[in-house]
């Protein structure tokens, strides 16, 4: 059973066709990093007009890459959000319209469980697993139960995990999105080098807060004249969008390594430290990281250093990131069970997972 996925919740214009579940046989990714580089972040109003763009070949594309034609599919899966309002109508309005064109059902799937079925419908997840999904957008910790059944335990009071990177690269002229370049030149700096005590939480300790972090970082940063090592980063964007690590090397001083360093471990500790103790709690058998920052390879390696007493699964790098692929896997529970959406489906900005 084939499933076309469409995914559009922020700024990659994504399709995909995955049979059984598990087996990705395309995955096309537009990104639109080009054109939010240079804003520092996703400006809403560019993002729909580049999915609008950006729609219609990357589905085409996924189907000719897999030798599908719409015919051959069992559905139709678009994410219903969250993500951006403008953004996540693109994909699903174009879905819809294919759905009711081809009479093929349509599949609506939460972008949250997408993260997690990115890692779960490659692995073998033992129950229950504990789910941290870190994005630029969610730093959340599920129980995630037999049956696709998931209950909150924590989550960001204020910043998300990759926003938190996303700041500190724009603040200090990275560019966005920041997450790469930090954990690129991270390992240049050293972690022990800037101390940040973050604040203790009241009411639940599973909860994340990176706003502590963020404004330790603006401070470090007042206390010093960066002008110069600034402008000559945003020149560097300015000529190469996706500069190498030996281009940032030449642009960035070492105090500034070494507070990318410490800002990073500083993350990569406390997402840890909660997703273990959440684990703990649960009598977790596995543990799954999902979400753009389980890209990061200082987090990747933290984690197995850690000789955790289950399993730790790590999505491929392709599918950390927002992709389709996710979400058409995400949406063949959905099909066995019949779980299906009409055309009064609406996309929701802040649709929750559990
Ligand atoms: O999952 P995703 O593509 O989109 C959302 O659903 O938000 O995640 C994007 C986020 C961005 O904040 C980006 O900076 C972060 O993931 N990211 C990383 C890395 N690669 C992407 N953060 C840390 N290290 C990375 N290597
Ligand atoms: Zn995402």
């Amino acid at each position: 059973m084939r499933i076309l996925g469409i995914e559009s919740s922020c700024d990659e214009t994504a399709a995909a066709v995955v049979e059984d579940g598990s087996r990705i046989l395309s995955s096309i990714v537009s990104s639109q990093m080009a054109t939010h580089s240079r804003y520092g972040g996703v400006v809403p109003e560019l993002a729909s007009r580049e999915h609008l763009r950006a729609i219609v070949p990357a589905v085409r594309l996924a189907l000719q890459e897999s030798s599908t034609r719409l015919e051959d599919l069992s559905a139709i899966a678009v994410t219903e959000g969250p993500g951006l309002v403008g953004s996540l109508l693109v994909g699903m309005t174009y879905g819809k319209a294919l759905a009711m064109v081809h009479k093929l059902p349509l599949i609506a799937v939460n972008h949250i469980e997408g993260h997690i079925h990115a890692v779960a419908s490659q692995s073998e997840v033992e129950f229950p697993a504990l789910a941290l999904v870190v994005s630029g957008g969610h730093t959340h910790l599920f129980e995630f139960a037999e049956g696709f059944r998931y209950r909150l335990l924590g989550k960001t009071r204020d910043d998300a995990a990759g926003e938190a990177f996303d700041k500190v690269a724009k603040l200090l002229g990275f560019g966005y999105p920041g997450g790469p370049v930090i954990d690129m030149l991270a390992p240049h700096g050293n972690p022990e080098a800037v101390r940040f005590t973050l604040a203790k939480m009241k009411g639940n300790t599973l909860d994340f807060s990176f706003s502590g972090l963020k404004t330790a970082v603006l401070r470090w940063f007042e206390a010093r004249d960066m002008a110069n090592e600034i402008a000559a980063r945003r020149t560097l964007l300015r000529e190469n969008v996706t500069p190498s690590v030996d281009d940032w090397l030449r642009v960035t001083p070492k105090a500034t390594l070494d507070l990318l360093a410490s800002f990073q471990g500083t993350v990569i500790d406390e997402l840890l430290r909660r997703a273990t103790r959440s684990a703990e709690e649960i009598g977790a058998r596995s543990l799954i990281v999902s979400g753009g920052v389980a890209c990061n390879s200082g987090l990747r390696r933290a984690a197995d250093e850690a000789h955790l007493p289950y399993p730790v699964f790590f999505p491929a790098p392709t599918l950390s990131t927002d992709n389709a692929a996710m979400i058409a896997a995400a949406a063949f529970p959905k099909l066995a069970r019949g779980e299906f959406a009409d055309s009064t489906l609406k996309a929701q900005a802040n649709l929750a997972l559990a």
